[in-house]
């Protein structure tokens, strides 16, 4: 993804237009990778995102077709912190297999994680309160993990969410009335 460059190429107006940090770390800890299983690979996670935004993108009908791509754009982008967490987990000393924390069992991640739903204003509702719940747990995991250089990767990462929490209220303004 990196040498891709150009977040606006990768993402199409989807994520925040500040530079990614460089992916380091002051050294390796496996207790700061082993909270950043959650982020990558828990029930509320990058993997979980993907793959919601995703299954909503390809269930959507034509009479949403900007929520639609909106949805594919969003996950490519959840794709994009996935990757950051997967480096750093790795330069952490960590593997970025497909599982929570030891604080969630190390459960392997299921796609019983994902909110499918019944209806396009269910879907956005509920892909709303995710992005919200990210953010919070980034932000706690923030000040868990002191080491400057992963706080900027988290904190950047939050920037995007906060873009995503932007377009999906604005879709539920259009589409779902309120
Ligand atoms: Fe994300
Ligand atoms: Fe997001």
């Amino acid at each position: 993804m990196k040498q891709m460059g150009g977040n606006e190429i990768i993402h199409g107006g989807y994520a925040d237009p500040s530079p990614y940090p460089e992916i380091k770390v002051l050294g390796e800890n496996k207790l700061y990778a082993e909270i950043l299983m959650d982020d990558y690979a828990g029930g509320v996670s990058e993997f979980t995102a993907i793959n919601q935004y995703l299954y909503h993108y390809f269930i959507s009908n034509k009479e949403a077709e900007e929520v639609a791509n909106m949805w594919e754009r969003i996950s490519i982008t959840e794709m994009h912190h996935m990757e950051m967490l997967a480096e750093t987990i790795l330069l952490l000393g960590g593997n970025p297999i497909y599982r929570g924390s030891q604080n969630t069992n190390c459960c392997c991640w299921n796609a019983g994680y994902v909110y499918y739903g019944c209806n396009l204003c269910g879907r956005l509702h509920a892909d709303l309160m995710s992005e919200y719940e990210a953010i919070r747990n980034y932000e706690r995991h923030i000040k868990e993990i002191n080491d400057p250089y992963v706080q900027a990767i988290l904190a950047r990462i939050i920037l995007d969410e906060k873009v995503h929490i932007e377009h999906f209220n604005k879709a539920i303004g259009k589409y779902c009335g309120w």
